[in-house]
Parts: structure tokens; sequence; C-alpha cells
């Protein structure tokens, strides 16, 4: 081979390097592209789960659609091969949406067609993704990862409906893949804690209502929350207390977003504050939770049970979730 044959494959060799780079630098400028006018995001687990404990969680037990008293929706999906459960859901128009996705055997795929939620539902895996419904219509959803045999037939449907609509479908109990209302726990959360004792008397009665209606879905009818999604209340609260009286306030006022242990578990999870419920009512349930499952044998001597006043104070510092965490980590919680 001669000089100039050389100097003719160096200079495609140089063309080529040219080539693939410029490709690679278009490929980027799409992400960002994306990520920029798209409303992208890359979501992250909400935590574990295994697939035996699946029927004990009550939002995969008791799946679909529940209204929270935020007006939001909180939606649980079981994936399974090759369904979705449930796989027709009615939203009204407006709704704000977060999806709770988890798999009972193989890597499904969960796609909202219209919208930018694409999620992958992985066995012993708690995923979630928020979408907000602002046209009425109905949203195909696919299972977009292959799955098995009949992978193509794993659909579903997301009915958003005008809120009148609804809300007549919603009253007449025919609306499609709304969970079964919550049930309070039989003679409500104090029946089932221990004598109080000497300890303060226990809370109004309504505590344990609100804990149910707002709470339970995540911490368990029974506060034993869920290992690896939702931690724990029963044999925890006092704790909390006892790091800080005012810290469960900010909790229950603004929300927790960060990675937390409790009893050894770790947890990376978002839970919202409750300040759209009144103050009486934050108090009752911070109350309630004190009480409830054994946990007032725990709590310390000087325990003051929580007011109306409390949480009337502790508003409108406009903390966030992620400053409730950092707050958190300051008295020493792990
Ligand atoms: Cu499930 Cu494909």
């Amino acid at each position: 081979m001669d000089e100039s044959q050389h100097e003719v494959i160096a200079r495609w060799e140089r063309r080529w390097v040219v080539f693939g780079a410029v490709m690679l630098l278009c490929f980027l400028a799409l992400i960002v592209f994306v990520l920029a006018t798209e409303g992208a995001h890359i979501v992250h687990g909400g935590g574990r789960l295994t697939p035996a404990e699946i029927s004990q969680v009550p939002l995969f037990s008791n799946p679909g659609a529940t209204r929270l008293s935020t007006g939001e929706f909180q939606v649980g999906i079981v994936a399974q091969a090759f369904s979705f459960n449930p796989s027709a859901i009615d939203l009204p128009v407006g709704a704000h949406a977060r999806f709770y996705l988890t798999s009972k055997d193989v890597l499904h795929g969960f796609m909202i067609e219209k919208t930018n939620v694409n999620v992958e539902v992985i066995p012993g895996e708690l995923a979630y993704a928020d979408y907000v419904f602002t046209r009425p219509g109905s949203y195909h959803v696919v299972c977009n990862e292959y799955c098995g045999i009949n992978h193509q037939d794993m659909i579903g449907v997301i009915n958003v409906l005008p809120v009148a609509q609804y809300r007549q479908k919603a009253a007449a109990g025919t609306a499609a893949g709304q969970a079964a209302p919550l049930q309070a726990v039989p003679g409500g959360a104090e029946a089932a804690a221990p004598p109080a004792g000497a300890r303060p008397a226990a809370p109004a009665a309504d505590g344990s209502k609100v804990y149910a209606a707002s709470c339970a879905s995540c911490h368990g009818p029974d506060g034993q929350g869920h290992p690896g999604a939702f931690p724990p209340l029963a044999g925890h609260a006092p704790a909390l207390y006892r790091a800080g009286r005012g810290y469960p306030i900010d909790v229950v006022l603004y929300g927790l977003h960060g990675k937390i242990s409790v009893q050894g578990k770790s947890y990376d999870n978002v839970m919202p504050g409750w300040a759209q419920l009144s103050d009486a009512d934050l108090a009752a349930v911070a109350n309630s939770i004190m009480h409830a499952w054994g946990n007032d044998s725990s709590l310390p001597s000087d325990y003051r049970p929580y007011t109306a006043q409390d949480f009337a104070s502790a508003r409108g510092r406009g903390l966030s979730a992620a400053d409730v965490h950092a707050e958190r980590a300051r008295l020493g919680l792990p």
C-alpha cells in the first residue's frame, strides 16, 4: 500500500469519527430537548414490595381509584400477565391522579396513550407516576414491555368523564375501577389501644375517622405501614414525638419527601401534606395516632396531646416536604 492510499483511508476514517461524534451530539440534543419540552421525568421507585405482600397492601389488595380528601386521586394498579387490575378506570376531568403500580409476576409496562406516563412495572418494586387529566376522553393503556405470549392483549382504558357524569356514576356505584371505600378499624382505632392508664385521656373519637379516610391507605388501617413502601406508625409515632413535639405537626401539615429509615427499614417515598384538613381534624388524627396500637405505652411522661391551636400556629411557614426531611435529620432521626 503506497503513501497516497494510506492518506485516503486516514481521511475517510477521520470523516467517520466526526460523523459518529455529530450523531451522538444529535441524540443527546434530542434527549435534552424532550426533557425540556415534554415534561418528561425519570420515574423513580417508590419502594419495594414482594409479590406475596401485594395481597396485604390495601392499595393493591383493593386496587383502583380512591378520591383523597385533597380532591386528588390515588390509583392502585396491579399488573400481571396479561392484564391490569383494574383495567378500566373512570376519573373526572381535572383529576390529579397518582398511579401506584406494581407487578405480581414479570416485568410489564404501563403507558397511558396521549400522556407522558410511561412506567416500567417491575416485580418487587413500587412505582408511581402523576398525571393531571385536563381533557375528557378515553385514554388507552398498554403494556409496552414484552411479557409473554399474550403481551399484546394487555391493555386497559382510563375514561376521563365530565365531572357531573363522574359524580353521578360514583354516587350510583357504577364508576369503573374505583377502590372499595376504606373501612374504619372496627370499633375505631381507640378500641384497639390498651387502656390509657395514667396517660392523658384518649382524644376525641373522630381522629380515627380522619385516619381511616386520609392516612390508612398508605400507613395501613392498623398503623403497620408497609415495609419498603410506607413506614409504620404503630410503635414509631412516639419516637417522633420524643424527637420533637413540633415535628409530627410539620410532617402532617407539610408532608415529607426523602429517604428515611424506620425500625431498621428504609423508605424513599413522598407523603403529601394535609394542610387542607382543619386544625381540629389534624390535632384529632395526630392524637389518635399517638394513642392507637399501643403507642400510648411509649409516650413520654410529659406528653401533651395536640390541640387545634398547635396546628394553627404551625401554618403559614411555607415549608416544603424536603424541608421537613431536613428537619427530621436535624432532630437526629435516621
Ligand atoms: Cu405485560 Cu406486556
